[in-house]
């Protein structure tokens, strides 16, 4: 068993869980692996993302790794069940759309949640949302195309604010849809959540699910023995993508650095 964590993605949204991840758990090796050659999965079928999941989580258990975060909303509402049961030692965490801490925070509100078709369309959401309707008023939407900008490393252009705009406008604070509170459920989003808090205007409450997921992996991997000890270890991130690309590298590399850059 070696020291890494694997990370991974359809893309590069996926850093977006990473950067929580190395921030809870400085002393751990991450490997992130971004399927960029594949993006988009959100309008995918089911069963491609399952097969694509579970061929690169194959490859991260030939590597050694020491436990698999899906960073991919998609791709664990596609395929996380039935990796637990091929893998049942080995700690799989996956990311949802973090409604129960929107719903805990805006109680009565109306929160949009924007994931990919197959988030919204696949039965792990509409079980979540039924646990949680009946506490805020929600609003799904699916945004084909956004993920597309952050892949390209357009976070903050014209082009951007433009396609927002048109896809949040009966949502933004005046008009009579407007929201409480907006759910990033795709990991993707947070890179954009600048534009999309300007959109709504100010107020809007946003909410992703990379911090609880960091520590239901950090848990989880305390919970197996496996979690790095070694307080004084700094550890290193490898990243790979199967779009043999350097400028790909190159934009996870400053996704991680800085989140948002110009
Ligand atoms: N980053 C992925 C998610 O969290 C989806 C992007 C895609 O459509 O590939 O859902």
């Amino acid at each position: 068993m070696g020291r890494e964590i694997a990370v991974f993605d359809s893309g590069v949204g996926g850093i977006s869980v990473l950067r929580e991840l190395v921030r809870q758990m400085p002393g751990e090796d991450f490997y992130f692996y971004g399927d960029s050659a594949h993006a988009p999965y959100g309008t995918k079928s089911t069963q491609e993302v399952r097969d694509l999941t579970i061929a690169h989580t194959k490859d991260f258990i030939a590597r050694g790794c020491k436990g698999v975060v899906i960073a991919c909303n998609t791709a664990t509402s596609a395929a996380v069940r039935v990796l637990r049961q091929m893998y049942p030692d080995l700690p799989i965490v996956g990311i949802e759309p973090a409604l129960k801490p929107a719903v805990e925070n805006c109680p009565g509100g109306r929160i949009l949640v924007l994931a990919t078709p197959m988030t919204i369309r696949e039965e792990k959401f509409h079980r979540l949302l039924a646990k949680y309707e009946d506490r805020a008023f929600v609003i799904p939407l699916p945004a084909p195309g956004l993920m597309e900008f952050v892949e390209r490393g357009d976070i903050h252009s014209a082009d951007l604010k433009d396609f927002l705009e048109k896809l949040l406008d009966p949502y933004r604070i005046g008009k009579p849809d407007a929201v409480d509170g907006v759910v990033l459920g795709c990991t993707h989003y947070p890179f954009v959540a600048d534009t999309i808090a300007e959109v709504l205007g100010d107020g809007v409450r946003i909410f992703d699910g990379a911090e609880g997921t960091a520590r239901e992996m950090r848990r989880r991997l305390d919970v197996a023995g496996r979690l790095e000890v070694d307080e004084k270890r700094t550890g290193r991130v490898i990243f790979a993508n199967s779009q043999k690309d350097p400028e790909k590298i190159e934009l996870m590399e400053k996704l991680l650095g800085h989140g948002n850059f110009a």
